[in-house]
């Protein structure tokens, strides 16, 4: 996708395709107006017909209407127009590009510049159309043998309001194609099937970024190197496994050297198995995409580097593969932590806080000013909150509140659960320091209770993505989340 700023009045934009905004009850907007008035009432005919009302999201194609400089004009209905709340006008854009991604149209102007959001700056519309024209235009090709049509080839441009503006909405634009961008690479790892989106995959895709960007530095530690560090929880996990577990590190340098960087640590379970704790079969082919807190982490950093933010920050994945097997770790097995702590594995499907204990352990060494972990870790989250919500555990209301806020700004939206002293009792353990499962009743929370054993020497806030990383059903597929969430999060910070 190319992104640009177009002046000049609606009917007058040279584009395959110019999109204007109805309201209710066929309220023109200025630029529909215009539109209307240059090409003997073409949109008023409709409007009055009650053939097109201007329901949020609906459209209407008008074909080279007369007067007017572009071959199409598309209405898109905005809905109330005292009511555009942010959410809304989400609605509303995802409907409008859908509509032009189903044309054969190379470029498409949205003359929009009138149109404001409630509780937004101009600049937020400009950012969320790049940003959902990248994530609209995504198709999953890389394992069929029709290639479904490439939209990226698109130009979209859309109006600013003054002149006044045109820094601020080009970086807006740019930002918002950062952001598409990443959250694209994150859907794209997580839809990879667990027999080539393995850990090695995943620390070769984490190069490759790193080779892009001089301000990106990756490494990737061994097993054996692992095992060095006494990361045996983490490795416990691996055991049954055929493929090498991965330690990725991605050090993304934006600020002075002596600024604390943020962290944020990935689950990269390639796929969960559940190991001997066999999982069921229904719906097991899922647990591909328990790999969708590592992608989420490569995916921010992807976009954090094109969009040179002046904060540092580490991206700490543990890549492994949870399989049963005769080298597989058993229930009753007791490993020992990085920490030093001792975990008696009660069950083998609790791997992902097995994987990310010893990964919170490591990142105590960048002395970090704030660490999130992303990790689909529970089917709690989902039974509890459905796809819509990032599940939100912190031992820190100041970071929890800012997450909790920028959830709201970019619609990535977080709910806090209760990090409270009662929930530790559920993780005694007989005969190690911490059991890794607390029984069935508040699974969300007794994980989150695990990690923070291992989170103690920072402030911390866990994401519990097992809800809305991905889809099921017949749109099944990686949903990019949370790295509109962590962008904005890092975004927010100074360094
Ligand atoms: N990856 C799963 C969590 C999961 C399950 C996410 C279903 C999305 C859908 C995780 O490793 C897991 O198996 N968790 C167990 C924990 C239990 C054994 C305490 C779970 O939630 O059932
Ligand atoms: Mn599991
Ligand atoms: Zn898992």
């Amino acid at each position: 996708m190319k992104y640009s700023l177009k002046t000049g009045s609606a009917d007058k934009i040279s584009a395959d395709c110019v999109v204007v905004i109805v309201w209710n009850k066929g309220q023109l907007s200025d630029e529909a107006k215009s539109i209307d008035s240059a090409s003997s009432k073409c949109i008023s005919k409709l409007t009055r017909t009650e053939d097109f009302t201007g329901k949020l999201g609906d459209t209407q194609l008008i074909y080279n209407p007369p007067g007017i400089k572009a071959t199409r004009v598309l209405l898109l209905g905005g809905g109330d127009s005292k009511k555009l709340t942010s959410k809304n006008a989400l609605k509303m854009l995802q409907c409008g590009l859908k509509a032009v991604n189903g044309l054969n149209a190379a470029s498409i102007h949205f003359a929009l510049a009138s149109i404001t959001v409630k509780d937004q700056d101009p600049a937020w519309l400009t950012a969320r159309l790049a940003q959902e024209a990248e994530s609209t235009s995504y198709r999953y090709n890389e394992t069929k043998s029709k290639k479904s049509k490439a939209l990226a080839g698109q130009a979209i441009s859309i109006a600013p309001a003054s002149s006044g503006q045109r820094k601020t909405l080009e970086q807006a634009l740019k930002r918002g194609a950062a952001i598409g961008k990443g959250i694209n690479l994150a859907r794209h790892l997580g839809n990879l099937p667990g027999n080539i989106c393995t850990p090695t995959y995943l620390a070769k895709q984490a190069t490759v970024l790193g080779n892009k960007h001089a301000c990106l530095a990756v490494r990737v530690l061994s097993e054996k190197q692992m095992s060095r560090l006494g990361m045996g929880s983490l490795l416990s996990v691996s055991a049954g496994s055929a493929e090498e577990a991965k330690l990725i590190l991605i050090e993304y340098k934006g600020a002075a050297v002596s600024s604390q960087p943020h962290v944020l640590v990935g689950k990269g379970v390639t796929f969960d198995s559940g190991g001997i704790s066999l999982k069921p079969g229904a719906s097991m082919d899922e647990m591909k995409f328990d790999m969708c807190g590592a992608a989420s982490v490569i995916g921010t950093l992807a976009t954090v580097a094109e969009l040179k933010l002046p904060v540092n920050v580490v991206g700490i994945i543990g890549a492994v593969e949870n399989m049963p097997g005769s080298k597989a770790t058993k229930p009753g097995d007791i490993v020992t932590s990085m920490s030093g702590k001792t975990i008696e594995v009660l069950n083998t499907d609790a791997e992902g806080r097995l994987v990310l204990c010893d990964a919170l352990t490591y990142a105590e060494r960048y002395k970090p000013r704030s660490v999130i972990d992303i990790a689909t870790l529970t089917g709690a989250a989902v039974a509890t909150f459905g796809s819509h919500v990032n599940a939100l555990l912190s031992n820190n209301d100041d970071l929890a509140d800012s997450l909790l806020k920028c959830g709201e700004q970019c619609l990535d939206r977080a709910w806090q659960l209760p990090l409270w002293e009662e929930y530790q009792e559920q993780l005694k353990s007989n005969f190690a320091d911490i059991a890794n499962i607390g029984g069935p009743r508040a699974g969300t929370i007794t994980a989150a209770c695990f990690l923070s054993r291992f989170a103690e020497k920072y402030k911390w806030a866990h994401l519990d993505i097992a809800g809305s990383a991905w889809d099921s059903g017949d749109q099944k597929g990686a949903t990019g989340r949370p790295v509109a969430l962590l962008v904005e999060y890092l975004r927010s910070q100074k360094a």
